[in-house]
């Protein structure tokens, strides 16, 4: 039999059918990780053209854009990759929840997906600042007005973030370097981590004599080999790069005018123009008090949905069964979250 290649080694040498099916997983852990990777291949080249100074940013987005040999294929392709990968670790984190995967031994791994997430969001926020045009500028100005807010560490953190008093040159680098290199490099680590620990967690969840349906005494279920399941997923990510490709060949990165220097403060709310995964906070930030809006509400959703594998539902029965009665309040707390952050979102775009 031929010796397992290095995709094959990813996986243990036999799945459980059930669960290698594509209606458990969806393929959405996966289809993330092709998305972050692909993230990688198209900014490198991205890197060479962009030029971070608060003068340049934006010429050099167009030089991309107009000027570079399929620049703007390039581009397209790393703006639907990211917008992708929010939309697949979203649905990835309620396929997690709604087949009660976060359960024992499950819960740190839950935290590193987590985590996980947050760094892709905020990658996707500085990559939208290096776009450096009206939209992008009065979401910065925002931002970074929110971050001072911050409980005892706001003066720090935004001197982190704008590198001086006010935005500036110094601002595009922080943010450039940010992007390419000091959120990567953990987002990467971490990813590697979670992957580590689906292997080190017994693989992909799986209905156990204890938690499941069967009894100790039942068959054996059928199990298939990594060389099937690599098949798999290879189709599965061929699908997803006809999808990019078809995204990007129709649908254009989205470009602003750039920012007149002259044209004086652009932080009027009318002139906010949040990134679409931030535009709840937007619609947030319209009617309560930016301490609230900006930190203390998202903060509270991250700090639930972290805790949510040690607040309810902690033992392990119901794992691997979709939407099993042991996991109803975990289900019912990240429905009411996800309807809130879609609710506010619909609003933001059509209110
Ligand atoms: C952001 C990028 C992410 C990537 C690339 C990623 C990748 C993966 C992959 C490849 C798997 C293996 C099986 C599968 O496809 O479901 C997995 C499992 C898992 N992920 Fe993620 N994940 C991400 C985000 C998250 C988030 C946001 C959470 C939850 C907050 C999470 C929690 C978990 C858990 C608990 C498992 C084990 C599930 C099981 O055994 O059924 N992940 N992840």
């Amino acid at each position: 039999m031929a010796r397992p290649n290095c995709f094959e080694h990813l996986h243990p040498p036999t799945i459980p059918a059930r669960e290698a099916r594509f209606t458990y997983t969806f393929g959405l852990g996966g289809m993330s990780l092709f998305l972050f990777l692909s993230l990688i291949v198209t900014g490198v080249p991205l890197m060479f053209v962009y030029v971070p100074t608060a003068v340049s940013a934006a010429d050099s987005i167009r030089a991309i854009t107009y000027v570079a040999p399929f620049g703007w294929l390039l581009r397209n392709l790393h703006y639907w990759a990211a917008v992708l990968l929010l939309l697949t670790a979203g649905f990835h984190l309620l396929r997690v929840v709604f087949s009660g995967s976060y359960k024992r031994p499950r819960r740190f791994n839950w935290l590193l997906g987590l985590a996980t997430l947050l760094l892709s969001l905020l990658l996707s926020f500085s990559g939208y600042v290096l776009r450096w045009d009206v939209d992008t500028f009065g979401a910065l100005t925002v931002g970074t007005n929110i971050v001072r807010l911050f409980p005892l560490l706001g003066d720090w953190l935004y001197g982190l973030l704008v590198g001086g008093p006010d935005i500036a040159d110094a601002t595009v680098v922080r943010f450039y370097t940010w992007h390419t290199l000091g959120l990567i490099v953990p987002a990467l680590l971490l990813l590697g981590w979670h992957l580590f620990r689906v292997r080190r967690d017994g693989g992909v969840s799986h209905q156990s004599p204890v938690s499941g349906l069967q009894s100790p005494n039942s068959p054996k279920p059928p199990r298939i080999s990594r060389r099937e399941l690599v098949q798999r997923e290879g189709i599965a990510m061929l699908a997803l790069l006809c999808l990019l490709f078809a995204l990007s060949l129709f649908w254009d990165a989205p470009l602003a005018p750039s920012v007149d220097p002259l044209a004086g403060p652009l932080a009027e709310p009318s002139d906010i123009a949040a990134p679409w995964f931030f535009l709840w906070v937007q619609a947030l930030l319209r009617r309560l008090s930016p301490l609230w809006a900006g930190i203390l509400i998202p903060l509270g959703v991250t700090a639930v949905l972290a805790l949510l594998p040690w607040l309810f539902d902690t033992e392990a029965e119901g794992t691997a069964v979709w939407f099993h009665p042991a996991g109803r309040r975990v289900q019912v707390v990240v429905i009411v979250l996800a309807i809130g952050i879609i609710a506010l979102t619909l609003l933001e775009l059509w209110g």
